[in-house]
């Protein structure tokens, strides 16, 4: 049996936060891998702590080797700032970097209603797991009554892009490094 054959998908929960952290940042550009707490601040804390329904992890037996962590955006908006102050001052570089919750809300307005982050480890990818744990957030949403899905990649991040293309977002537009992409559902 492949290594591969033995890879399981479920939901996470909040007991996970260190091993999906590691992913967060070893899954991060060089860039952000410089600021590992702003990192998990932006893409990964709120999620499996605050919406854990929403996070599925890819695992290899017991370990965890990637994951979709997905958010309904209205509570997000509402809650990420106050829930998250005191780790937001010391990353004050938020606001520099335009990754406040504003474009959310505008994407909200536009019936882009959930968001979410992918990442999985490198021996991991290009088998067919991105798209695995895409459809099982999609699935998941939908039941929830989501209009559409949003997501921000680097620019310079052709690969998942592409994944994103072809699973179906398009680029909404560009901002300061980043491609925002989104999907519409109904
Ligand atoms: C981006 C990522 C989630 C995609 O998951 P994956 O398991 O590698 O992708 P899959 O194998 O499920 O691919 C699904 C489809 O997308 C395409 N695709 C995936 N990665 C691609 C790439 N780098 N270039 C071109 N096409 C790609 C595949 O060809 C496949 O198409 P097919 O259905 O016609 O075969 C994963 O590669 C990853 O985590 N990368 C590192 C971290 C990262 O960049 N995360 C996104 C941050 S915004």
């Amino acid at each position: 049996m492949s290594v591969e054959e033995t890879l399981t998908i479920e939901n996470a929960k909040p007991a996970h936060i260190d091993e999906l952290r590691k992913i967060c940042i070893a899954t991060t550009n060089e860039h952000f891998k410089k600021r590992p707490e702003l990192v998990t601040l932006l893409f990964c804390d709120y999620y499996i702590l605050c919406q854990p329904e929403l996070t599925f992890i890819l695992k290899d037996g017991e370990k965890i080797v990637g994951y979709i962590m997905g958010a309904d955006a209205g509570r997000y908006v509402k809650e990420f700032i106050p829930l998250f102050k005191t780790a937001v001052r010391k990353v004050s570089l938020i606001r520099a970097l335009g990754l406040s919750v504003r474009p959310d809300k505008t994407l909200i307005k536009q019936g882009f209603d959930y968001h979410l982050h992918i990442n999985i480890l490198k021996p991991y990818t290009g088998k067919g797991y991105g798209k695995k744990l895409m459809d099982k957030l999609v699935e998941t949403v939908k039941l929830r009554g989501a209009k559409g899905l949003y997501l921000g990649v680097g620019e310079d991040n052709d690969g998942a892009t592409r994944f994103y293309k072809k699973y179906g977002f398009t680029t909404n537009k560009r901002y300061k490094g980043w491609l925002s992409m989104v999907m519409k559902l109904k």
